[in-house]
């Protein structure tokens, strides 16, 4: 018997993923995981791997090896679907809004709430309902936006919050964000720092893939670090510098990493080898 408490037990963890298409391998072994609740951030040049690992977690690639865990059990995600019935979301960097429909029908594009008419042989469209259901998911974000607006007469930072209200509407337990800010201003990434942060107290994780450090270091609690294909290092926000995390982003190494009893031998390491090195080596391991 130990009197240690349990680590708390990852919402979701990808485990020692492996991808290729056709001759480009774009996964070698990749291992993360993130806790319930928790923001992490995905860093890495580009190709190194983040979008496809995403895109694994949502069921629209499937990965040759390794296995993806939901609260402590193996699972598959053949299709988007099985992912988002599972309360995995993923808002795209474009938001892949329909520009000509209206707010509700945009959160609620594809899964539109149903009403009987006329006894259990008619059902329509429940646009109040859709209308009720917006409004409450965009005040869960603080960013009210009339849901019979178009969306092509919002700005960017409106967009991407009628994205969220959408992973929100179906009670996501893990949002991710590829490039969030890509087409934001600043103003607006201050906002969406707002956003996460909200995510957070409503205990929602949320798994965001950006190029910027300074973003990453605002709204994260834990980051990891890809290099072609591979995790070359894995930290918590504190940890290390942003200096530091360039570092490891553009060449594989940093100088003077602190050891933070986690793995620093792997960090150190040149990565460019082609032995897989993430398996067993979770996030888990640091908390
Ligand atoms: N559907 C695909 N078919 C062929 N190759 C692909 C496909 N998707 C990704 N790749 C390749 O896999 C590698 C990793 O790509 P990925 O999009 O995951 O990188 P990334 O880290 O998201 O980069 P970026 O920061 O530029 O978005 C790249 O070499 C890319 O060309
Ligand atoms: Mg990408």
């Amino acid at each position: 018997m130990t009197d240690a408490p349990p680590a708390t037990r990852p919402l979701v963890a990808l485990r020692d993923i492996h991808k290729t298409f056709g001759a480009v391998t774009a996964l070698r072994g990749v291992s993360i995981d993130v806790l319930p609740g928790e923001t992490f951030a995905l860093l890495g040049d580009n190709a190194a791997g983040k979008s496809t690992l995403m895109k694994i977690l949502t069921g629209v690639h499937q990965p040759d090896d390794g296995c993806i865990e939901l609260d402590g059990t193996s699972t598959h995600f053949p299709t988007p679907s099985a992912s988002r019935s599972k309360g995995i979301e993923m808002v795209y960097q474009d938001f892949a809004l329909a520009d000509n429909l209206d707010v509700r029908t945009n959160v609620f594009l594809g899964r539109e709430p149903q009403k009987k008419l006329l006894g259990p042989f008619l059902s329509v469209i429940d646009r109040k309902k859709m209308e009720h259901e917006t409004n409450r998911v965009l005040e869960r974000l603080d960013i009210p936006i009339n849901p019979r607006l178009k969306v092509r007469r919002l700005s960017g930072g409106q967009r991407q919050a009628v994205a969220i209200g959408r992973a929100l509407a179906f009670d996501a337990r893990l949002i991710i964000m590829d490039e969030p800010t890509a087409n934001l201003s600043v103003a607006k990434v201050d906002k969406l720092i707002e956003v996460t942060q909200r995510l957070k107290d409503l205990g929602i994780a949320v798994i965001i893939i950006t190029h910027r450090l300074d973003e990453a270091f605002a709204v994260a609690d834990r980051f990891a670090v890809m290099r072609q294909g591979q995790v070359v290092g894995r930290f918590r926000t504190g940890e290390v510098t942003e200096t530091q995390v360039a570092q490891l982003i553009s060449h594989g190494t940093i100088e003077d990493h602190l050891d933070s009893g986690i793995d620093a031998a792997e960090h150190r390491r040149k990565i460019g080898s082609t032995s897989a090195t993430t398996t067993g080596s979770t996030l888990g391991n640091l908390s």
